[in-house]
């Protein structure tokens, strides 16, 4: 099942490995893994080819309504990752998750690692919004995983010692004897890990000594079978401590959670980059410094910009409000005022056909509906969404969603997140030495 891909080609340096995934093996499903420069696939943790997509089909409802309940968690989590001064300096805080953010910050994407010499492929989801990484390691007592980490067999392992640098960039270190660990809570689970170093590789460059969390101990059912990378902006992050390598530069294009082939792809560093993409500023703000930020200054519905009160769309460096680009959020979030005028405007467009809801969201249809285009406006960038990005649509019955929300109404809401949905098949570079964000639409579906 040889895939043409694009993108791929463009990157082709040989070695095309053929193979399934590990589990849940669906022939449909064997990729064309092709270790071109630092590319490599990404796929929608529900997608049919996922090991982790749920273990019995459910209905389109049931999906909507379980991504929706798990977006609701992710702002409360996105919210709370504010800084705050530890000991004088200001650190960004490791989440906390209260039992109201269950599956806080599960994200949606995920990508294959490999860990340790030799070699052990493991999934991890890929996370723009958080720093710190971890795995489930084997001994885990606990974690729901069957694919773990066993430390025992890498010979490049090595456990992070109490005193470290590294141990002082966590919250919450513990020292296990001589070696650092970390407890946390996440969602109604609790974990513990110690600090660890081994070599990963995500494409074909190694990176030797990375810093993660070997899971040890695992409580409750809140904690996602996979592993985590971290690609926000903190010290401990992935684009931190691969600066050299990779040189703070990356881009993705997310496919369709529908999709069978592994066709999104996560490239890495600054040379295999489009040269044709058009960019906002990216911006950071201190209040919230892992996130990436832009300024997203107006909404068009159709050829109509929309009414929306500045301060709900505006920048604050002191509040932590504006907008981010968040890889780990499903369906696009907007502070009520911006969502109410944006779905009002569609509405209006869309014309007599009866609103029905379903879930968290508001504006669905049961008969056909001609959607109008939506343009997010960012500052030199106008990004106009096309349908799919826009309407959810269930294959079994004929309802279909505008795929947008309010920002749940709690003092934190001050966050606009453009989520994964609005941006699939569009390659999105993080582009932090140039500070800027680039966004093509691109299919990777
Ligand atoms: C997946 O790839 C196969 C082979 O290239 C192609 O025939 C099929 O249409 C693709 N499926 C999807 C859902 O993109
Ligand atoms: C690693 O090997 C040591 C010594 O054989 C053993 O005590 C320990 O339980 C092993 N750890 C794991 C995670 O398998
Ligand atoms: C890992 O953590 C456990 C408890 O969380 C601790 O007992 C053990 O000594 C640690 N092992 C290493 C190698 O750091
Ligand atoms: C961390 O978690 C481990 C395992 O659950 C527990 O034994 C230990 O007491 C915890 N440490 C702290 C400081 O909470
Ligand atoms: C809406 O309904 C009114 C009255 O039934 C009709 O005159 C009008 O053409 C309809 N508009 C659209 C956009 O269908
Ligand atoms: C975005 O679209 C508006 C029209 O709605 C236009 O005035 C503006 O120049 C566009 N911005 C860019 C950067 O193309």
């Amino acid at each position: 099942m040889l895939k043409t891909h694009l993108l791929s080609l463009r990157l082709v340096v040989g070695l095309v490995v053929l193979f399934g995934i590990a589990q849940g093996l669906n022939p449909k499903c064997e990729v064309n893994e092709q270790g071109g420069g630092s590319a490599l696939k990404v796929f929608h943790v529900y997608s049919p080819c996922s090991p982790f997509r749920p273990p019995k089909p459910v209905s389109w409802e049931e999906n909507v309504l379980k991504m929706q309940a798990e977006d609701q968690a992710r702002l409360q989590f996105l919210s709370s990752l504010v800084a705050v001064p530890v000991g004088g300096a200001k650190k960004s805080i490791v989440p906390i998750a209260s039992g109201k953010q269950l599956n806080a910050q599960s994200p949606s994407y995920i990508i294959r690692v490999k860990v340790g010499t030799p070699a052990q492929t493991l999934f991890m989801a890929m996370d723009t919004s958080n720093d710190v990484a971890w795995l489930p390691c084997k001994g885990c007592v606990g974690c729901s995983s069957t694919t773990v980490f066993d430390s025992n067999k890498s010979t490049t392992f090595k456990s992070v010692p109490c005193g470290a640098a590294q141990c002082g960039q966590v919250n919450n270190a513990v020292c296990n004897g001589k070696a650092c660990g970390f407890n946390m809570t996440y969602g109604s689970s609790s974990i513990a890990a110690n600090l660890s170093q081994d070599t990963v590789r995500l494409s074909i460059d190694p990176v030797p000594g990375y810093t993660f969390g070997c899971i040890q101990k695992s409580t409750g059912s809140s904690v996602p079978p996979q592993g985590l990378l971290g690609l926000g902006r903190g010290p401990l992050s992935f684009l931190s401590q691969t600066q050299n390598l990779y040189k703070s530069t990356f881009s993705y294009c997310l496919p369709s959670f529908r999709s069978l082939n592994f066709s999104g792809s996560l490239r890495l560093g600054p040379s295999s980059q489009p040269l044709r993409i058009k960019y906002t500023p990216l911006l950071k703000n201190p209040r919230r410094p892992s996130l990436y930020f832009v300024n997203l200054k107006a909404i068009r519905v159709g050829r109509k910009i929309v009414d929306i009160p500045p301060s709900a769309l505006a920048f604050n460096p002191v509040t932590g409000a504006g907008t981010i680009i968040d890889s780990g959020t499903q369906f696009t979030r907007l502070v009520a005022p911006a969502y109410t005028a944006v779905r009002d405007a569609f509405r209006k467009r869309v014309g007599n056909a009866t609103v029905t809801s379903l879930g968290g969201f508001d504006t669905c249809y049961n008969v056909p509906i001609v959607p109008p285009t939506i343009t997010l406006m960012f500052s030199g960038m106008n990004v106009t969404l096309p349908p799919e990005n826009i309407m959810i649509h269930s294959a079994a019955t004929s309802i279909q969603c505008l795929a947008m929300a309010a920002a749940p109404d709690n003092v934190n809401s001050v966050l606009n997140v453009i989520a994964n949905m609005q941006q699939q098949n569009h390659r999105v570079l993080f582009d932090v030495p140039n500070s800027r964000l680039g966004v093509a639409r691109e299919l990777c579906t």
